[in-house]
């Protein structure tokens, strides 16, 4: 290796390790070292989103276009939680180019982009911690900031991450929850303002209480929500959102760039909206959505 090579890779690479959470995932999340300070850090590779045809029910999950802005709807949902208070990791988007030992090509799927997307490795998944400790549930588990689980929980409403299960959760050596996954959030396109982008590439809306149950998922979490209805964190979270300003928000997207699917065209503006009017309609969608039972949609979605 030449010595300017070497420098270079010294100070900006980073090693493959290993493929994660293999046969999970839609994407592929790798373990990577950083070559500098030998640190470990987990690398999401995303792969296109195809959108079902919202026109045409009959065929279910045929392509409409694809979404290719997802790393900046994560770094937004990443941002977004920092402010709210929520437990969350440093992220970092760095290019392929800069992986040793990972042949892109072996990929076994598309990719949205010629980038990963960093977090630095925390761990185990909340379900594989409570497996690893004979825990039977999130409230008998030694998990200290067990309330997350409902403040990430209206976050989420909040942004519109309607896939947010057990799994997107880590717990760190300190046994605490850590929210992660933000790449399926926010709206899809001009002509369904209130509608969000979630599992699948279903859209999900936020005045329907059977859509809300996406927000949580089905299994720990929502067992936690259920039996421990704390009125105070679920006011205290959704004061704490509200009180986010128009100029925070566009704070956090200086540099994010977000489009309708299948296109370039600019809907930052439709985003921000989103947002600010998703504030004001959390505390009543929260309240149908228990009143109802805590109901969660099956997918593929009627029309
Ligand atoms: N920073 C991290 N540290 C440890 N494990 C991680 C980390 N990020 C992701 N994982 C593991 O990878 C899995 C998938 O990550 P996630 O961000 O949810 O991506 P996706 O579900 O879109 O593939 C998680 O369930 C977890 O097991
Ligand atoms: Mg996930």
């Amino acid at each position: 290796m030449k010595i300017v090579k070497k420098i270079k890779s010294h100070f900006f690479n980073y090693t493959f390790i290993e493929h994660i959470a293999t046969g999970e995932s839609y994407n592929t999340n790798v373990k990577l070292q950083r070559n500098l300070d030998k640190s470990l850090w987990v690398g999401k590779i995303s792969r296109p989103l195809y959108l079902p045809n919202v026109n045409n029910r009959s065929e279910s999950y045929s392509s409409t276009g694809d979404l290719l802005d997802l790393n900046d709807r994560a770094l937004l949902g990443f941002r977004l939680a920092r402010s709210v208070g929520l437990n969350s990791l440093r992220v970092k988007i760095i290019p392929f180019k800069i992986v040793e030992e990972f042949d892109i090509n072996t990929l076994s799927h598309a990719r949205i982009d010629n980038y990963v997307f960093l977090t630095p490795f925390k761990g185990l998944s909340l379900p594989q911690y409570l497996a690893s400790k004979s825990f039977s549930s999130l409230e008998e588990s030694d998990i200290k900031n067990k309330e997350e689980a409902i403040r990430s929980f209206i976050f989420n409403l909040w942004i519109g991450n309607y896939d947010n299960k057990d799994k997107d959760y880590l717990v760190d050596n300190d046994s605490n929850l850590i929210s992660i996954d933000y790449h399926l959030l926010g709206p899809t396109s001009q002509d369904n303002k209130n509608l969000s982008l979630g599992a699948c590439g279903e859209m999900f809306d936020i005045d329907n209480s059977e859509d809300t149950g996406w927000c949580v998922g089905n299994g720990e979490l929502l067992n936690y929500i259920k039996n421990n209805p704390n009125h105070r964190c679920f006011d205290d979270t959704i004061n704490k959102i509200n009180s986010i300003s128009k100029r925070r928000i566009k704070l956090a997207m200086r540099d994010l760039h977000f489009y309708n699917q299948g296109t370039q065209q600019d809907i930052n503006r439709l985003f921000l909206n989103f947002l600010i009017e998703r504030q004001v309609k959390l505390k009543k969608t929260i309240k149908d959505w228990i009143k109802a039972d805590y109901p969660i949609a099956s997918l593929p979605k009627q029309k």
